[in-house]
């Protein structure tokens, strides 16, 4: 396994292991590995011939005040997971490499995908993601790139900027992996102290609840909506950002349940915001299959 810091590097490497006739699978992650992060690794290197996890803290999908610096960091910790779950590079470039000075492209996806659900509460984070990826895809040329299902949106944010402008990659989403009470793992649950833990998985019950209604016959979205909130409520440190019902392809607001729709929500546990979500299929839906 090796680590790589520049981009001249990554491609001698790439070459001198027979990157032509090889399929290249890519993770991009933002280091500090969970069981999440380790899935998409194992599925890569399951489908390609080779496995490159790229650990990169992206500043610019951070806004002012946000916590870029607290973000845990442990790369030596996370080139051993890496490695164990069967990646053969990490890639850990240093901000100058990816930004290098006088660089001033972005690359955005404008519409509803981007103005709802995080997009409100912050606005400039996917157009840094979009960016991020577009470059860490440009210096990797995997065949296949893998994400997370926790993250719904930007997954289908980076699915439709590889559909746009034609990128020649596979994108493939993975399901979320939890902990064993349900919570879904994510790097910023190391922020939570014990009673915030605790709490938190009120997130994962409350998606239960509202998949719970649908399995017994409601539909009306205002109601699922309305009990998750309940449920949510029922933390009393959980700050509600947001208990969205929409459709899980374009993420335009439902009234009623179909076919596929994304429960998703996202709150706040003092500075620490956790997001979470479910696909719900109508009871009618369900029986067909
Ligand atoms: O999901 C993440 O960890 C990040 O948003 C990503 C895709 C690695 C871009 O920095």
């Amino acid at each position: 396994m090796s680590l790589i810091q520049t981009v001249q590097d990554l491609n001698l490497w790439l070459d001198n292991n027979g990157r032509h006739g090889k399929t290249v699978g890519f993770v991009p992650t933002m280091g500090y590995l969970h069981e999440g992060h380790l899935s998409l690794i194992r599925k890569a290197k399951e489908d390609n011939d080779i496995v490159v996890v790229s650990i990169f803290v992206n500043p610019t999908q951070f806004a002012p005040g946000e916590d870029f610096k607290e973000y845990p960091r442990n790369l030596e910790r996370d080139y051993e997971l890496s490695c164990e779950a069967g990646a053969d590079m990490v890639f850990h470039p240093e901000v100058s490499e990816v930004y290098p000075s006088g660089a001033t492209t972005a690359v955005e996806v404008t519409g509803s995908l981007t103005k709802t659900l995080c997009g409100l509460s912050r606005p400039t984070h996917f157009k840094g993601v979009t960016t991020v990826v577009t470059i860490l895809l440009n210096m990797v040329r995997p065949d296949q790139v893998y994400f997370g299902q926790k993250d719904a949106q930007q997954a289908l944010i980076i699915k439709k900027m590889i559909r746009d402008l034609w990128m020649p990659v596979k994108m493939i989403i993975c399901p979320i992996v939890r902990e064993e009470d349900g919570l879904a793992m994510s790097s910023r649950n190391v922020y939570l102290n014990a009673e915030e833990r605790k709490q938190a998985l009120n997130l994962y019950k409350s998606l239960q609840e509202g998949e719970k209604l649908v399995e017994e016959g409601v539909i009306a979205a205002s109601k699922i909506v309305q009990a998750v909130r309940m449920y949510l409520e029922r933390a009393p440190l959980a700050v509600i950002d947001y208990v969205e019902l929409l459709d899980a392809n374009t993420l335009e607001a439902v009234a009623e349940v179909y076919d596929d729709v994304l429960l998703a929500i996202a709150v706040k546990f003092g500075k620490t915001r956790l997001i979470d979500n479910k696909i719900l299929k109508s009871k009618e839906e369900r029986t067909c299959f």
